[in-house]
């Protein structure tokens, strides 16, 4: 993917989108060993051997970040409707991160963003099996035998959903809250499985991905994730 020689810059973290201009100009980035000196060059990001003051950079350096999703926003990266997307909120992070999987538009909670796309394959493939913790209000009040066909698999377009661990944290005639623990990300997945049982979600968060939860993290904040709390996805 080609991209301007000042933006990569930036991103790598060498200097300010203005302070990279300021390198070029002087002369001081070399691109696959000839200097550049013209600001609108597009350099390929991925093949192209980039050094500054003879040092090479590294293209973009990894970042991995939890955000408390609100409603409301989308988690493709550009939207036809010009709906709001999450990448919105995390506009003050100079590398282009993207999102890990995704939370329908109407879904609150943890999301993960990084710029890491081995990573991102690794958390979202099958054979890992990393749990994805939700909390769906619900209406009415599901029976046990309901409850118990999530709990050993339902079949949505013909395909069996692997057994969820349930929790109901509360029970009540016209809505209910129950806990959620799947390690699979089909299409609106909770939503599908609590219409298969005659139960429509009201309200649908997601407080964990692997043991990496929300805590205190305010709706529409992020936090950049250490390596301990990387570590925590894959407990
Ligand atoms: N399940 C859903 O139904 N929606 C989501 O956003 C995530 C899981």
């Amino acid at each position: 993917m080609e991209e301007r020689l000042q933006k990569i810059l930036a991103r790598a973290g060498i200097a300010s989108r203005r302070g990279a201009e300021e390198l070029i100009l002087a002369g001081r980035v070399e691109v696959d060993g000839n200097i550049v000196t013209q600001l609108g060059a597009k350099v390929d990001t991925q093949l192209a051997r980039i050094r500054v003051d003879g040092r090479e950079i590294r293209a973009e350096k990894k970042i991995y970040l939890l955000l408390n999703k609100p409603a409301g926003y989308i988690t493709t990266l550009s939207d036809p409707q010009g709906r709001k997307r999450v990448s919105d909120l995390v506009q003050d992070i100079p590398e282009r991160v993207f999102p890990v999987g995704r939370l329908d538009l109407d879904t609150e909670g943890a999301l993960i963003l990084t710029n890491d796309g081995t990573f991102a394959h690794s958390i979202l493939h099958p054979s890992r099996e990393i749990k994805r913790t939700y909390e769906a209000l619900v209406s009415g009040s599901p029976s046990r035998e309901a409850l118990h066909q999530l709990t050993s698999g339902i079949e949505l377009d013909g395909v069996y959903t692997f057994p969820a661990q349930l929790r109901v944290l509360y029970r009540q005639t016209r809505q209910s809250l129950i806990e959620v623990i799947i390690h699979e990300g089909r299409k609106r997945q909770v939503r599908r499985m609590f219409q298969a049982i005659g139960h429509r979600v009201l309200h649908l968060r997601r407080t964990a991905y692997g043991n990496l939860r929300l805590h205190g993290l305010p709706l529409g904040h992020y936090k950049v994730l250490r390596p301990s709390d990387i570590k925590q996805i894959f407990l």
